[in-house]
C-alpha cells in the first residue's frame, strides 16, 4: 500500500479512535461513584509485596504550560511540613504490614528539597528491602544539587528534557528554568556519571516541530547515551487542561510521521520497549521500570493514586488537608472507586498492544476469554486499521499498530488527567469522622 494511502487510512482510524477513547474515559474513569475512604474499608494487607510504591512530591519552582501532572508553587515552610507528613505516612502503611518491589518517586520536582527526599530514601531503605529506587528529576538539579549524595540511594533517575531544540524549549518556558539545550545535555553528562541508570523524557508533537526535527532531536539525546529514552507524545486532555497545553499541540496529523521519525532515530542503539520506552542495546542490559506496566501500585503522598486488584485509590490532592489527615494518624488516600472489568480488561488491550503481542492463551488467563470474545469491537476495528497480522493462534502488531498502541496510551495519560481534575474537586473529609488505618 503506498504512504498516502496508509496514513489516509490511519488518519480516519485514529481519529475515530480518539473519539471512542474521549467516551470510554468519561464513562469509566468518572468519580461520581467515588467513595469516601472511611471504617468500613480497612485495607486489606496482600500475601505477597504489591509491585510499586508510588510516592509524590508535589511542588515545582515555576509551573510548566502543558503539564497537567500534581504540583504548586514551592514553599519551603510547607514543603518541609509535607515531606515530615510524607515519611509518617510511609510509616504507617510498612506498619500495617504492606510490602514492596520497588519505590517510583515522582512530581512535581522531587529533589526540591534534596536533604528532605534522602531523609525520605533512607527511611525506606531501613524499613524495607525494596529491590530498586527511581526518582523523577528536572535537569537543573545535575548544576545546583549535590547529586553524589543520591550515591546508593538512587538507582534509576528519570531526567525531564522534552526537547534539545532551543526554539522548543523557549517555546514551553524551560529554557529559562532549565538552560539551553548545550547545557542540559551537560547536565545529563553528569547524571549518568552518577546514577546506575538514567531515563531522558523526550516530547514530539508540538506545533513547531517537523519530523525531521524530530530526528535531531533524538540524535543529540543518543549522543549522550542515556540506558533510556521515553519519547512523550504532547497530551491534551481531555478538560480543562486541553486549552493551556493545545496552544502548544501541532496538527494531530503531524503525529504519525513524528512517530515513524522517532522510531526511525532509535532503531540502532535502542530497542523498543513500547512504542513510547525505549532501551539501549549496548553495554549491561538494563532492568527498566515505568510507573506504568499494569502492575498494583500504590500510593502514598498528597495526589497520588494507587490501584490494587479492582480498587482504585484517590490520595487527598489538597496538600494542608492531606498534612492535616496525616498528622490525625489516617490515611491519606481519601477516596476509593471500583474499577469495571472492561476498564481494566482495556487497560490489558493497550499493554498488549503496546508489547506488539495478543497473545490468546494470555488473554484467556487474564480475562477468562479468548481475544475475539473479549474484545469483539476493539479486534475488527484493530484488523481494519491494519493494526494487527495473524500469526498462529495470536496476532502481531504491526508499525500502524504500534502506532495505534501510542495513541491508546496518551489517550490513557488524559485519562489521569480527568482523574486529576475531578479529584481536585472532591470534597475534603472531615477529619473527625474518620477512622485510621
Ligand atoms: C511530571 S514530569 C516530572 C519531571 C520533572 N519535573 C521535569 O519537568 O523535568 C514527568 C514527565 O511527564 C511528561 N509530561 C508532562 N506533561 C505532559 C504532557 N502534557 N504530555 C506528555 N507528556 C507530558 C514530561 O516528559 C515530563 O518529563
Ligand atoms: S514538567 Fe516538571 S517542572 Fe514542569 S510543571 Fe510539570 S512537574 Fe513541574
Amino acid at each position: 500500500m503506498n504512504t498516502f494511502l496508509t496514513s489516509s487510512k490511519l488518519n480516519i482510524a485514529t481519529n475515530s479512535l480518539d473519539w471512542v477513547m474521549n467516551q470510554t474515559i468519561r464513562h469509566s474513569l468518572n468519580l461520581q461513584d467515588a467513595v469516601a475512604l472511611d471504617e468500613l474499608q480497612q485495607l486489606i494487607v496482600p500475601d505477597k509485596p504489591i509491585e510499586t510504591l508510588y510516592i509524590h512530591i508535589p511542588f515545582c519552582h515555576t509551573l510548566c504550560r502543558y503539564c497537567s501532572f500534581h504540583k504548586i508553587k514551592f514553599n519551603e515552610p510547607v514543603a518541609r511540613e509535607y515531606f515530615t507528613a510524607l515519611r509518617q505516612e510511609i510509616r504507617q502503611v510498612l506498619a500495617k504490614g504492606f510490602r514492596f518491589n520497588r519505590v517510583y518517586i515522582g512530581g512535581g520536582t522531587t529533589t526540591i528539597l534534596e536533604d528532605e527526599l534522602i531523609k525520605t530514601i533512607e527511611l525506606i531503605k531501613s524499613l524495607t528491602s525494596v529491590r530498586e529506587v527511581t526518582c523523577e528529576s528536572d535537569p537543573i538539579y545535575f548544576k545546583d544539587g549535590n547529586p553524589h549524595l543520591l550515591k546508593g540511594l538512587v538507582d534509576r533517575m528519570s531526567i525531564g528534557i522534552q526537547s534539545f531544540d532551543d526554539k522548543i524549549l523557549k517555546a514551553v518556558g524551560r529554557f529559562e528554568k532549565f538552560g539551553s539545550s548545550l547545557q542540559q545535555a551537560e547536565y545529563v553528562s553528569r547524571a549518568i556519571e552518577i546514577i546506575p541508570t538514567v531515563n531522558i523524557d523526550m516530547m514530539y508533537g508540538f506545533k513547531i516541530q517537523t519530523p525531521e526535527a524530530v530526528a535531531i532531536d533524538l540524535a543529540q539525546a543518543i549522543r549522550l547515551h542515556p540506558d533510556q529514552i521515553t519519547t512523550y507524545p504532547l497530551t491534551l486532555g481531555i478538560g480543562k487542561n486541553r486549552k493551556k497545553a493545545g496552544c502548544l499541540a501541532g496538527e494531530p496529523n503531524a503525529l504519525w510521521p513524528q512517530f515513524l521519525a522517532v522510531k526511525e532515530a532509535l532503531a540502532e542503539h535502542y530497542v523498543m520497549e513500547f512504542p513510547w520506552t525505549f532501551s539501549r542495546n549496548f553495554g549491561q542490559p538494563v532492568e527498566h521500570k515505568y510507573v506504568l506496566d499494569g502492575e498494583d501500585c500504590f500510593g502514598v503522598g498528597s495526589g497520588a493514586f494507587g490501584r490494587f486488584g479492582e480498587q482504585f485509590r484517590i490520595s487527598s490532592f489538597d496538600i494542608p488537608n492531606y498534612i492535616h489527615r496525616i498528622k490525625a494518624g489516617h490515611s491519606g488516600t481519601c477516596y476509593t472507586k471500583p474499577l469495571k472489568t472492561k476498564a481494566l480488561s482495556q487497560h490489558y488491550l493497550m499493554m498488549m498492544m503496546g508489547l506488539g503481542l495478543l497473545n490468546n492463551q494470555q488473554c484467556k488467563a487474564y480475562t477468562g476469554k479468548s481475544l475475539w470474545h473479549a474484545f469483539p469491537l476493539e479486534m475488527s476495528f484493530l484488523i481494519s486499521a491494519g493494526a494487527l497480522n495473524k500469526q498462529g493462534d495470536n496476532y502481531i502488531t504491526t508499525v500502524e499498530g504500534q502506532f495505534i498502541a501510542l495513541k491508546m496510551f496518551s489517550g490513557f495519560l488524559s485519562g489521569m488527567d480527568f482523574l486529576r481534575e475531578q479529584a481536585r474537586e472532591l470534597p475534603l473529609s472531615a477529619i473527625e469522622t474518620l477512622a485510621s488505618i
